[in-house]
């Protein structure tokens, strides 16, 4: 059976979202933190052998402490970000163990995610070397000028949403990451496709939210109940009632 290792990038600074003090990975939905929440369903999954959370200088020693008991029964690793994600990311790659060969990479504020979408991504980059969740663009898609005007009308006929978990072999990602350069790409995908390796969509869900502006948060909350009710996001552990 492959071994996966996640990486969680929470580094970022949360500039768009002012609504409370705290970063957006460390706010609570419904009692729980959102990294947490985003961490759930690949915590104690079978294929899963290792967790990196990628924390910024500046909140490292808060969230050390704060987070103990859960680094401590997870084992969950700690990695330093950098000024842009795919730097946090490739500080997150330098922590990667002996005998992982899959690498996902989820954000840390996307907390609505099930078992069975994280499933799908793993079985379809274990086939295929490099996958995606995204969704089709149903939204009629308009590029706009400067001036606020309508430039054109985009087709949206083959456009699809990128969403997090992006999940790759991990020789895939380490030859991506080798041969990065300047590049400051928003995802890990366009590293991998810049390599001319064919990355895989799966279709996922519009639940799984990325909270960016405040109310996203409002959002989550109400995907997270919008989760078929069958679904678990997470496993019951000791820590399942704390944040
Ligand atoms: N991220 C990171 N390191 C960075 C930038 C972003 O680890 N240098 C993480 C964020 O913490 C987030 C994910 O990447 O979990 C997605 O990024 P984004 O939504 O853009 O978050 P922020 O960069 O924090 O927000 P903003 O762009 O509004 O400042
Ligand atoms: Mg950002």
């Amino acid at each position: 059976m492959s071994q996966f290792a996640v990486i969680l990038p929470a580094a970022g600074s949360s500039s768009r979202f002012k609504l409370q003090p705290r970063k957006k990975p460390f706010v609570e939905i419904a009692g729980r933190a959102v990294w947490l929440r985003a961490a759930d369903p690949f915590l104690n999954h079978p294929r899963v052998a290792q967790m990196i959370v990628v924390i910024s200088p500046s909140d490292h020693e808060w969230f050390r402490e704060h987070y103990a008991p859960h680094l401590a029964f997870h084992n969950i690793d700690v990695a330093l970000g950098g000024a842009e994600r795919a730097d946090s990311v490739g500080n997150a790659l330098a922590l990667l163990r002996p005998g992982i060969d899959h690498v996902a990479v989820h954000d840390a504020a996307r907390p609505v995610l099930t078992v069975e979408w994280v499933n799908r991504v793993f079985d379809a980059a274990e086939r295929d070397g490099a996958a995606l969740l995204a969704t089709p663009i149903t939204s009629t898609i308009k590029r706009g000028g400067a001036d606020g005007k309508v430039v054109e009308t985009v087709p949206r006929a083959g456009l699809w949403a990128a969403q997090t978990p992006q999940v790759f072999r991990r020789s895939v990602l380490e030859e991506a990451y080798a041969r990065r350069g300047n590049l400051q790409p928003t995802d890990e995908a366009s590293l991998v496709e810049s390599l001319g390796q064919p990355v895989t969509l799966v279709e996922g869900s519009p639940l799984n939210i990325k909270i960016t502006a405040d109310e996203d948060l409002r959002f989550a909350e109400l995907a997270l109940q919008a989760l078929p009710p069958a679904v678990s996001s997470r496993p019951l552990h000791p820590f399942a009632d704390e944040t």
